[in-house]
């Protein structure tokens, strides 16, 4: 093809974005504002795929699997309840593309074992595992990670602040191939959202395995009881103290959900002890509250719609599916595996 001739078909091509979640259970607060915001902003601009990635329950709850559909199902309601709209996008499970297990084979084969070992958010979720032992899998996973996103050729991945290790290994890989291969993979970038890390309800990271999360579908009463319980700034005993909000994740939740003007003004009255935690603590669980409605009204108009869910996937894993293939024919003629001399074309 004449280069002016691609360059103008590749202008008109939405680039793409490709990211996802593991359905170890419903998405929360730190999803949120890591990336499912993001997600939904981004829709009319870039082709978007987001996978369900059943593969990385393997690595740390490899004898808990029995939920891992009612789990899908949760993420997909989730998706369709904060606004992704699969007209627009396309949702699809990771198991159900088998051209991203083959490319996860291709990629080990680039990735020196020592760099395997070095990826410092892999190391972290082995130490927090519950298990005797990481497999090889598991070690592994950012390199079928890599596979998901460069199965679609993805540009941009957005993603939470601890994903940014397996973005970068992304890129290494991608250039790599295309040093050995030829040009096939864009290098991808991450895209973190707007708080990067959002606290949990005990000060550490927000995560489904800490019992720390606000989820996206908690009922009003849990929600205000989990904020209750939540941990405040330690040093502040009575409401008349002087707090300290930079320590406090009640204040990081006011940062992020509340109106800046209204931050502002709680900020400056923790800080005098003109407001207690608690007054504190009712007014940024009615907030979320608010925000968290809408999404739950919707979350429940698709609870039981069962055939509904089941076209998204459907269709969702065909048109995954698609791209990955178009992408490994690509990979194998690379990497002369496509063997049309012994076995003819489209074998
Ligand atoms: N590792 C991601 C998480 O735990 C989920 C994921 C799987 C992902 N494949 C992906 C994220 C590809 C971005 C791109 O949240």
């Amino acid at each position: 093809m004449l280069k002016q001739q691609y360059m103008k078909r590749e202008k008109k091509v939405k680039k793409r974005i490709l990211t996802g979640d593991r359905p170890t259970g419903a998405l929360h607060l730190g999803h949120y504002v890591g990336t499912l915001e993001s997600r939904v902003t981004l829709q009319d601009q870039y082709d978007c795929f987001f996978i369900i990635a059943d593969y990385q329950v393997l690595t740390d709850h490899l004898r808990a699997t029995k939920k891992i559909s009612q789990f899908i199902k949760e993420i997909v309601l989730d998706y369709l309840a904060i606004g992704i709209d699969p007209s627009k996008s396309t949702i699809f499970i990771q198991s159900k593309i088998p051209e991203i297990a083959e490319l996860t084979m291709y990629f080990s084969m680039l990735v020196s074992f020592a760099r395997v070992l070095r990826n410092p958010t892999v190391k972290e979720e082995i130490k927090a595992a519950e298990i005797p032992e990481a497999s090889y899998g598991f070690v592994g996973y950012p390199i079928s990670q890599a596979a998901d996103i460069l199965s679609v050729r993805a540009h941009l991945v957005p993603v939470g602040e601890d994903q940014i290790a397996h973005i970068e290994q992304t890129r290494e890989i991608a250039r790599t191939f295309n040093r050995l291969f030829g040009p096939i993979f864009p290098a991808p970038e991450a895209l973190v959202g707007r708080v990067a890390r959002l606290p949990g309800l005990d000060g550490q990271k927000m995560s489904k395995s800490r019992g720390n999360a606000i989820f996206l579908s908690d009922s009003s009463e849990t929600v205000k009881k989990k904020i209750d319980m939540a941990i405040t700034d330690p040093t502040r005993i009575h409401p008349t103290d002087r707090g300290h909000p930079e320590v406090c994740n009640i204040f990081q939740y006011h940062r992020t959900f509340n109106t800046p003007p209204e931050c502002e003004e709680i900020e400056s009255d923790c800080r005098n002890g003109r407001i207690g935690c608690v007054g504190c603590k009712k007014r940024i669980a009615y907030i979320i509250n608010e925000f968290l409605e809408p999404i739950k009204e919707r979350r429940n108009y698709y609870k039981d719609r069962k055939s509904f869910i089941k076209t998204v996937l459907r269709s969702g894993n065909e048109k995954a599916r698609k791209e990955a293939r178009e992408t490994l024919k690509l990979v194998r003629e690379a990497i002369h595996f496509d063997y049309t001399n012994l076995l003819g074309k489209d074998n």
